[in-house]
């Protein structure tokens, strides 16, 4: 069995084994395109047919790479596909420098978990997806971050993630000036204590709002997601979905727990 790098038209094929892949179905025939165009899409074939996928989306910048779309048809499972696309990812983050490999795994997915964890992969922290649907203009307080502010130096002490299309990414000294720069970190200070939120888009799916909520108090988080409504609502944003490492947001207004996931890592060497 060897691992291969995909082929434009086996899309279809790959499509027919992931429309239900999880309770909610599957975001493989959205993707597909655009993890072609990025390279390092991988597949298994049986009889000349893609029977398990992968992509790995490897960051130089950050030295690492993100594994993401483990799917296998499910009449090829417990055959070693998925270890082999995992291992082959993690050969060619090597092969570029990287440090890092991570993944995200919803927490009741048992056989991915096991995977993962035969693989040397650890759980690093655990998040939780909410979703969040844009409104007309709500007055909200909220300021911009700035790089000439205690809140900056806080955020440079601590080591936090933040999430551009569904890809885990440290928040370091360089991309926290680029976020700040493009005003897409937004505080509140309540009660003495700082609520913060990192704004960004889906490059994958259309007109979908991604906000990280670091942290933050109630009063404060209120404000932030306010005011992320009514910013998804004027750049006609779809839908807003909120990742954070809170287990409860209080908000007055709807906003649904959907998910919570596991983020793995594993050091490469
Ligand atoms: C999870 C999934 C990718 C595993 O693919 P696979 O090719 O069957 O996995 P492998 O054969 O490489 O399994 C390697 C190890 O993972 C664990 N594992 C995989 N499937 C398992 C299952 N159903 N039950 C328990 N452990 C399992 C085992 O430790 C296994 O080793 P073993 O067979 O020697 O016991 C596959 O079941 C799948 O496509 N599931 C739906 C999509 C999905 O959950 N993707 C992952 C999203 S993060």
């Amino acid at each position: 069995m060897q691992v291969l790098n995909a082929l434009k038209s086996d899309k279809n094929d790959v499509i027919k084994f992931c429309k239900n892949t999880f309770s909610w179905g599957d975001y493989i025939s959205e993707i597909w395109d655009y993890w072609y165009l990025e390279g390092n899409l991988f597949v298994v074939r049986e009889n000349n047919s893609p029977v398990a996928l992968s992509h790995a989306s490897i960051s130089k910048k950050y030295r690492q790479v993100w594994i993401e779309g483990i799917r296998v048809n499910p009449n090829f499972r417990r055959k070693g596909y998925a270890s082999s696309l995992i291992q082959h990812s993690e050969k060619q983050a090597i092969k570029n420098d990287c440090l890092s490999s991570f993944m995200l795994i919803e927490t009741n997915n048992k056989n991915s978990l096991e995977l993962s964890k035969k693989l040397g992969y650890v759980i690093k922290e655990t998040w939780n997806f909410f979703s969040l649907l844009p409104e007309k203009p709500i007055s909200s307080q909220i300021e911009f971050i700035n790089t000439n502010t205690k809140i900056f130096d806080l955020m440079r002490s601590l080591e936090l993630f933040y999430v551009d299309s569904w890809r885990w990414y440290p928040l370091n000294d360089q991309q926290l000036s680029r976020l700040v720069e493009n005003q897409q970190i937004i505080y509140s200070n309540d009660n003495n204590e700082y609520s913060v939120a990192v704004i960004t888009s889906s490059t994958h799916f259309a007109k979908t709002m991604i906000v990280t909520l670091l942290f933050g108090n109630d009063l404060g988080i209120k404000k932030l997601l306010d005011y992320s409504k009514h910013l998804a609502n004027t750049q006609n944003f779809k839908r807003i979905q909120v990742l954070t490492k809170l287990n409860k947001i209080n908000n007055s207004q709807v906003i649904i727990k959907k998910l919570s996931f596991y983020l793995m890592w594993k050091k490469l060497e």
